[in-house]
């Protein structure tokens, strides 16, 4: 197993997307993503990337965790685990000494557990409110 730290591309990301059934993905929206990325991990197994994931936010501040992602004949092997330790050791070393920051994520359903091993706690809690979204399309 090779682990890679920016090297992901829009090509894989596009095939991984597609392995785990979310559906088609423009290639030219995935390559601009992935320029304005803070950093990125992928993973190769026998020549072939069958894992990733992403750091998105301010750089400083505010860091979103997106696109973990491991193709499914290699899930449930500590990929996932891999590259999640990955994303939070990279927020950790940049984050300005006594600064507070925010790591945020959206969960896919029932994906919750997974993220609750490194430290995320579910919303709505007694504290705050939902995480919300909005879909934009066209
Ligand atoms: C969710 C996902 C990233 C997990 O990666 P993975 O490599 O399969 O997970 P790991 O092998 O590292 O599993 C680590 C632990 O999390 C647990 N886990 C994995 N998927 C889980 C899930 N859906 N719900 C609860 N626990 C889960 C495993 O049981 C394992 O626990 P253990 O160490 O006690 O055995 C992967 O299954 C995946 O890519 N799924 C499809 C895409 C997706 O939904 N991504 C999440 C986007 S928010």
């Amino acid at each position: 197993m090779i682990i890679y730290e920016d090297k992901l591309t829009a090509q894989e990301f596009v095939d991984l997307i597609e392995a785990v059934g979310w559906g088609k993905t423009n290639l030219e929206q995935i390559e601009i993503a992935l320029e304005n990325t803070i950093y990125s991990v992928s993973v190769e197994i026998d020549g072939k990337i069958i894992g990733m994931g992403r750091v998105i936010g301010d750089g400083a501040r505010v860091f979103y965790i997106q696109d973990v992602v491991i193709h499914p004949d290699y899930q449930g092997i500590g990929i996932g685990t891999k590259i999640m330790e990955k994303l939070i050791a990279y927020i950790k070393k940049v984050k300005l000494y006594d600064c507070n920051i925010m790591v945020g994520l959206m969960s896919a359903k029932d994906k919750e557990c997974f993220y609750e091993r490194f430290g995320f706690r579910k919303r709505p809690n007694d504290y705050q409110g939902n995480g919300m979204m909005l879909n934009i399309s066209k």
